[in-house]
């Protein structure tokens, strides 16, 4: 089962290949939804201060009756804190928050402060330094298992690569079924960054699809497992949101194979775009 399956980490963490996503899951949701996850087989869930429900995550992953060491909880530094002291009141902020004594992830939410997302001046080079000597300083002081960045491009990771003293583990990224920044996931795999793909299902998006329709029905799956399929196959994390236990279930049953030539026309769907959510910055098709 792909549940528990398992990447390794550049310094030797493992992390499950397939975890909740829950941006969009309310505060006073999230500790039953961490609950059902958990009872599904889940044991990655991907939450971010920005989601403002670490509180719920936290609670949910304290009560879920599974050891703390047996799950994996990733969150995110705000994207407009781009100071050291600014990164360090994150840290600290989400270990509180979530009220545990580690943190399995803690990643850069987005190389620049949303407003500016792909601003093709202001890169924030030398502020994500600083955030990023607060994610080391944090990773040597044992409160985060491992550190990583989100929506970072080729120059802007490879500016940490240059000057970092701890390797970047994983850039999160928007990657699936018809959308797939093939030259940045080849990039991050050279470089032993393990790619995290997010919205794997399009951020719902993509469930009305005749050319996924007809790969699902050859393989007698569903349009959501053939996505979720699709991201893990290419090497990467996936992290499905998934709002009731029906469409957890489905997303992790995901134990068939998509030929090569699969995979190359699902890289190359007709992507019809996000609809109202293109006013998200991720969903904005800047680049
Ligand atoms: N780093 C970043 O900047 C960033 C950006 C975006 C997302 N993320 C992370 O990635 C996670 C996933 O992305 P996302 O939430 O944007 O989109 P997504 O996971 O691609 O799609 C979620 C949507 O698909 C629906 N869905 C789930 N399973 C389904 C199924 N089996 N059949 C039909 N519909 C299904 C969900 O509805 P229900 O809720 O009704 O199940 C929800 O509306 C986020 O929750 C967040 O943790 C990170």
């Amino acid at each position: 089962m792909i549940l528990n399956e398992t990447y390794e980490l550049n310094n030797g963490v493992k992390i499950p290949k397939v975890g909740l996503g829950t941006w969009f899951i309310k505060d006073k949701d999230a500790s039953e939804a961490v609950r059902n996850a958990v009872k599904t087989g889940y044991r990655l869930i991907d939450t971010a201060e920005a989601y403002a429900n670490e509180k719920g995550i936290g609670e949910g992953i304290r009560t879920c009756g599974i050891p703390r060491a047996e799950l994996f909880v990733t969150t995110k530094i705000l994207a407009e804190a781009k100071t050291y002291g600014e990164a360090k009141q994150c840290i600290e902020g989400s270990l509180h928050d979530l009220n545990l004594d580690y943190i399995d992830l803690m990643i850069i939410h987005a190389p620049q402060p949303w407003k500016q997302w792909r601003d093709k001046k202001e890169r924030y080079f030398a502020e994500n330094l600083q955030v990023w000597k607060a994610l080391e300083d944090a990773y040597e002081a044992g409160k985060l298992k491992a550190i990583g960045v989100s929506n970072f491009l080729i120059d802007d990771l490879q500016n940490i690569l240059d000057h970092c003293r701890v390797k970047p583990a994983v850039n999160q990224v928007l990657n699936h079924v018809g959308n797939v920044p093939k030259e940045l996931i080849e990039f991050c795999q050279k470089k032993d960054v393990l790619v995290e793909s997010y919205a794997p299902l399009g951020h719902g998006k993509l469930m009305k699809n005749e050319e996924i329709e007809a790969i699902a029905a050859q393989h007698h799956v569903t349009v959501a497992q053939v996505c979720m399929r699709f991201d893990v196959q290419m090497g990467t994390v996936a992290i499905p949101k998934a709002g009731s236990v029906d469409h957890m279930k489905e997303n992790a049953a995901i134990d068939f194979e998509l030929s090569a030539d699969e995979m190359e026309r699902l890289a190359n769907v007709r992507f019809k775009g996000y609809g109202m959510m293109k006013v998200m910055p991720v969903f904005s098709g800047r680049e």
